[in-house]
């Protein structure tokens, strides 16, 4: 698949809802019942970070949830990206962009929201073929100031910030016209998680969905 493929699989990923759930999950059991309880909610598309241990086999275990579209996020290495691809992850995120983190993707046919912060940056994605892109780390880099800044000279890229982003700003992101989808990790407090507290979870990504 080509870099604009990518584009377009995550664009109509990003168009499903408009919240991404970023989520750290350190055990495997919370898996499924994490993931029905998102999808319940109304957000089907979930980004799985890979910074525990259990991350693969929480993908494995949420890619059989009915409903769920299930990526893998904090992709940082070549060796990522083929660990996330066997997994069963359906995308991919990363928090920037390398020439290797692309290749790799683009081999394995992972489709891949890279990440951005700056125009060059950006540009950088863009020349490759890269639309849709992740900002990142968005309210630390300008927040939704920097994006309606962005859009004017570069009204074809198409973004998803993250970082920082949460129930009270993200209007403020989804209004500007070249952002798709926020990601937060909001909808799914470290707290509630452990608790097993599903039902109150299915509740904030309601909330969440309805933000559009
Ligand atoms: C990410 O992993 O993309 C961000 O760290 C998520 O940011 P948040 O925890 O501020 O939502």
């Amino acid at each position: 698949m080509t870099p604009q493929q990518f584009s377009q699989q995550t664009e109509s990923l990003c168009r499903r809802a408009p919240v991404v759930p970023v989520l750290v999950v350190q055990d495997t059991a919370h898996a499924a019942p994490l993931a029905r309880a998102l999808v319940k909610g109304g957000l089907p598309a979930l980004e799985v970070t890979l910074r525990t241990p259990a991350a693969l086999d929480v993908i494995r275990a949420m890619a059989d949830v009915d409903g769920g579209i299930v990526g893998a996020g904090t992709l940082l290495t070549p060796e990522d990206v083929r660990a996330a691809k066997h997994a069963g992850a359906t995308f991919g995120v990363s928090p920037g962009a390398t020439d290797r983190i692309l290749d790799a993707a683009e081999a394995e046919d992972l489709p891949i929201l890279p990440g951005a912060a700056t125009a060059s940056e950006a540009m950088r994605l863009l020349e490759r073929g890269y639309t849709v892109q992740k900002f990142f780390p968005a309210e630390a880099s300008g927040g939704a100031n920097m994006l309606k800044s962005l859009s004017s000279p570069l009204p074809q890229i198409r973004f998803c910030p993250t970082g920082g982003v949460s129930l009270e700003n993200a209007r403020d992101y989804l209004s500007l016209p070249n952002v798709l989808c926020v990601g937060g990790s909001w909808v799914a407090p470290t707290d509630m998680v452990k608790q097993g507290n599903w039902d109150g979870i299915t509740k904030l990504a309601s909330e969440a969905a309805a933000l559009r």
